[in-house]
């Protein structure tokens, strides 16, 4: 990297995770406007097919060229971030919006503007890093615990994600669009399960990536989806009577 780049990455990082406290403490106030949050006021809005897809795959492609634009990408090791990067994230992009059950709900503009906004900030920093110092990644980082363990986490945070999706989605008939209580897999003790292992997952590569760009990811994650499940979790409570009370919002038995 370039001295100006080096300055420009250097005060990406450090500003975008002094944001997230911020974020964090906003959005215990104001909940993104989408699904059963959905109201007025927000603008122009797009089907949320073309929403998720729009937000979503800046960060296949934008992580993928300054990955290969780094003199780091030759090593095979490194190769292997990549691989757990876009199979998240070709999921969420390229297959997870065609399989809502939505009945042509809508998404503010606005807030796909915002997701494209931080899945570029967010590939920009995390690509970069591994392209430029993915080099420094061999054999014995792969047996080192901090990978062992970052990795064990981002596989079991991307199962439960997917298992409880996969429960979400199969609660409605297709051209459904109302909402019924989940059961099984971890909804068992939290509203959002999902939530739960998409935070898990980021927090794992921070750890196996050992890196501040991986904290960055980790740390907006959850200062997004922290205050976010605990919206969901309200909205249950005041939607059915019959809602299960131990359940918490995210995580089990605390939050
Ligand atoms: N990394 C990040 O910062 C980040 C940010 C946001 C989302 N995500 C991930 O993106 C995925 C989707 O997020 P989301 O906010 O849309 O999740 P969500 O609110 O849990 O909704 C997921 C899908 O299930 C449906 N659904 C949820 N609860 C339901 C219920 N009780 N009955 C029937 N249908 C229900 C939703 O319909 P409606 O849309 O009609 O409510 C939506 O189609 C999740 O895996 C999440 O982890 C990641």
């Amino acid at each position: 990297m370039s001295g100006f780049e080096t300055q420009l990455y250097d005060g990406l990082l450090i500003a975008g995770l002094a944001c997230a406290a911020g974020v964090f403490v906003l959005l215990h106030f104001v909940t993104a406007p989408y699904g059963r949050h959905a109201r007025t006021g927000w603008g122009p809005s797009i089907g949320s097919v073309s929403g998720w897809v729009l937000m979503e795959t800046p960060a296949v492609a934008v992580f993928a060229a300054f990955f290969l634009s780094g003199h780091g990408c030759r090593p095979g090791w490194v190769w292997v971030f990549v691989a757990l990067w876009e199979f998240h994230y070709v999921q969420r992009a390229l297959v997870f919006p065609f399989r809502l059950r939505e009945a042509g709900k809508r998404i503010p503009v606005l807030i796909v503007v915002f997701g494209i906004i931080f899945n570029v900030y967010n590939g920009y920093l995390n690509g970069r890093y591994l392209g430029v110092h993915g080099g420094a990644y061999g054999p014995a980082w792969f047996a080192d615990p901090r990978f062992l363990a970052g990795a064990a986490a981002f596989a079991a945070g991307m199962a439960i994600n997917l298992h409880s999706d996969h429960i979400l989605r199969n609660l409605r008939q297709p051209g459904e669009s109302g909402y019924r209580i989940p059961q099984g897999g971890l909804f068992r003790w939290v509203s959002c399960p999902n939530y739960f292992g998409e935070t898990l997952a980021w927090a794992g590569w921070a750890v196996a990536t050992w890196s501040l760009p991986g904290l960055f990811f980790a740390v907006w994650t959850a200062a997004n989806l922290l205050p976010r499940a605990r919206a969901h979790h309200r909205w249950y409570l005041a939607h059915f009577a019959e809602y299960p009370t131990a359940r918490k919002a995210i995580v089990p038995y605390l939050y």
